[in-house]
């Protein structure tokens, strides 16, 4: 069993790729073999591609073009699907083991369909996201994104920018356990902070949530 994972040098922040990275192995005890992983708006794949050197098997979907072509040439055997997860419709297997909706709830116009229907299918769902610090009332703030395929370098999400309160995500949590660790943080994004509920977003503030399976 590899406990010392040697991680796949990324050029997407790295040490959060990293931190979030490990937080699943150590979760497994650093062993996926043969687990079925799908992950969400994977960007070139690096979360998926270190999951599979302990043996997991990789579906990663992904809403840009140019993202999903560095991807396959950087991780050839994971299944590249190319999908906007703003369409309300289920586009991949039935049932998977592991869920990763990391860094792509707040892309989404329709943050709701996958943040359901992905809990339904798997053992194990593995979610971060941004957040509007409100822990008391449901608040979505979802605006156009300037992005189109050409410019590339604009806001990440196809479709829009979305803001949601914490207590709009957990609504919509089943068997959820939140974890607020340092040792998530990597880079600018953090996780360990203390919620004053004043309706504030900041760029990196952020929350981590594993639904079903055990607990750590
Ligand atoms: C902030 S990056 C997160 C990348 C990776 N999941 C991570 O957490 O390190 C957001 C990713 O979501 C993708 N994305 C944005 N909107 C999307 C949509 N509607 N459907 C599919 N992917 C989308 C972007 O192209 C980008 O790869």
């Amino acid at each position: 069993m590899n406990t010392h994972l040697k991680m796949e040098p990324s050029n997407y922040h790295p040490e959060w790729v990293e931190s979030r990275t490990r937080f699943i192995t150590n979760y497994f005890n650093h062993d996926l073999t043969n687990k079925t992983v799908l992950e969400l708006g994977a960007f070139n794949g690096d979360i998926g591609g270190n999951l599979a050197k302990l043996g997991a098997r990789i579906t990663s979907a992904e809403g840009r073009k140019q993202n999903l072509l560095l991807g396959r040439r950087r991780y050839p055997k994971h299944n590249w699907m190319h999908v906007d997860l703003d369409v309300e419709e289920w586009a991949f297997d039935e049932k998977y083991d592991i869920i990763i909706h990391f860094g792509v709830l707040y892309h989404l116009k329709n943050p709701d369909f996958y943040l359901r229907e992905a809990q339904k299918r798997c053992n194990h769902f593995f979610l971060e996201s941004e957040v509007l610090d409100n822990s008391d009332k449901e608040i979505t703030n979802i605006r156009p994104s300037n992005y189109t395929e050409s410019e590339g370098a604009c806001g990440q999400g196809l479709n829009c920018e979305c803001q949601l309160s914490t207590r709009y995500i957990e609504n919509r949590l089943t068997n959820f356990k939140r974890f607020d660790l340092e040792e998530l943080n990597g880079g600018m994004h953090y996780y360990n902070w203390e919620s004053k509920n004043d309706n504030s977003y900041k760029l990196g503030r952020r929350r981590f949530w594993v639904c079903g399976g055990q607990s750590r």
